[in-house]
């Protein structure tokens, strides 16, 4: 499916919002404060985008990303939440190690680094946006995922990570479960898609998984009903990270025996331990009100900031070490060192 045919095609009045947008990268670094809050070193290294509270540790009882942030890499000024991946490394034939660099989506171009993201009330290609959805509170986090998903039957567990070998910019589809095993000209996009049904209780949970659900039958796409223990429903969230892979896709580079390249930074090769995460931050109940505008994309109620104050935001990388930016590095930051691999 193609974004710009999507937009010729709205014709349909929208009742509530769809947003879209980028935002550049905040910090690569050996931090994860949802799941080891307070390790510094973490197991494996993330890219982490949003606002300039991002720290080591951010519970909260006593971190409010909006009072606590300065700026945000995110286009909406409102938004100091925090959205983060694993990282993304190439393995060359002789063992060594390069980090792969994100870049920004189509019209996003001159962001740097980041990733895009989507909250939405019904599917992407619907237009009318009918459903009504509560927005996350302040507080409020979780995960999608698992770094531990070594099988195509585990990774199945969440159904919506997947990866776009892009041909180009607009390739859609199709979407794997598994790394792409063939070079891709225009870079490997990675798609996470949250959980919508919250418990309407608790604003995370021991795994930062169970207080989200996904509907009870069908999918969020064909509007399926969110479960009984979890009934609210919830903005899809929505990560589209694009991988630059120009510098890694020639023959010579791959392996010899047609195995793919590409590796997370949790020492996985096959892809299905693809996994997200997110910690709410927009400022007031500025994301419920934005939801509540009737529009598609272009939100009036969404406050916006230049690329400049986008790219200018960002924190200093708190563990020094070689992540393999400029040079082949002997191993991926963390791993080979007998440190489990979450
Ligand atoms: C991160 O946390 C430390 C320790 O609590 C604090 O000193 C520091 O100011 C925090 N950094 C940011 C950017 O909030
Ligand atoms: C390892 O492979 C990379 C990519 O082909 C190359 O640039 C680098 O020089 C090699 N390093 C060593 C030590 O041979």
């Amino acid at each position: 499916m193609q974004w710009n045919s999507l937009v010729a095609l709205a014709l349909v009045a929208p009742s509530h919002a769809l947003i879209r947008f980028g935002c550049s990268q905040l910090v690569v670094d050996r931090l994860d404060p949802l799941v080891n809050p307070g390790v510094e070193p973490s197991p494996h290294l993330h890219q982490i985008i949003g606002g300039n509270s991002f720290n080591t540790s951010m519970y909260p009882e006593n971190h409010d990303p909006p009072k606590m942030s300065t700026c945000t890499t995110c286009q909406p000024s409102d938004d100091f939440s925090n959205y983060w991946t694993a990282a993304l490394y190439f393995r060359a034939r002789n063992g060594t190690y390069r980090r792969v660099p994100q870049k920004g989506n189509v019209g996003f171009e001159a962001q740097n680094g980041g990733m895009t993201v989507y909250y939405m009330q019904n599917q992407l290609a619907d237009y009318a946006q009918k459903s009504k959805v509560k927005a996350f509170q302040p507080g409020f986090r979780m995960l999608i995922g698992s770094p531990l998903a070594g099988t195509k039957q585990e990774a199945d567990k969440y159904p919506q990570l997947t990866y776009t070998c892009l041909q180009d910019m607009n390739t859609r589809f199709p979407e794997t479960k598994a790394f792409p095993t063939k070079p891709c000209p225009a870079g490997i996009m990675v798609n996470l898609r949250f959980p919508t049904c919250w418990n309407g209780v608790d604003l995370d949970s021991p795994d930062h998984i169970s207080h989200m659900s996904y509907p009870a039958s069908g999918t969020f796409e064909s509007q399926g009903p969110c479960p009984s223990t979890h009934p609210v429903r919830m903005p899809q969230l929505m990560y589209e990270v694009i991988f630059e892979t120009k510098d890694f896709n020639s023959k010579e580079m791959w392996p010899e025996d047609g195995s793919q390249p590409f590796e997370w930074s949790f020492s996985d090769t096959t892809g299905y331990g693809n996994h997200g995460d997110y910690v709410f931050g927009w400022k007031d109940d500025s994301l419920q009100q934005i939801m509540d505008e009737e529009c598609y994309v272009n939100c009036k109620t969404m406050k916006t900031q230049s690329f400049e104050a986008m790219n200018a935001c960002s924190v200093p990388k708190k563990v020094d070490e070689d992540v393999g930016d400029t040079n082949w590095i002997e191993a991926i930051p963390g791993q080979h060192s007998g440190m489990p691999p979450m």
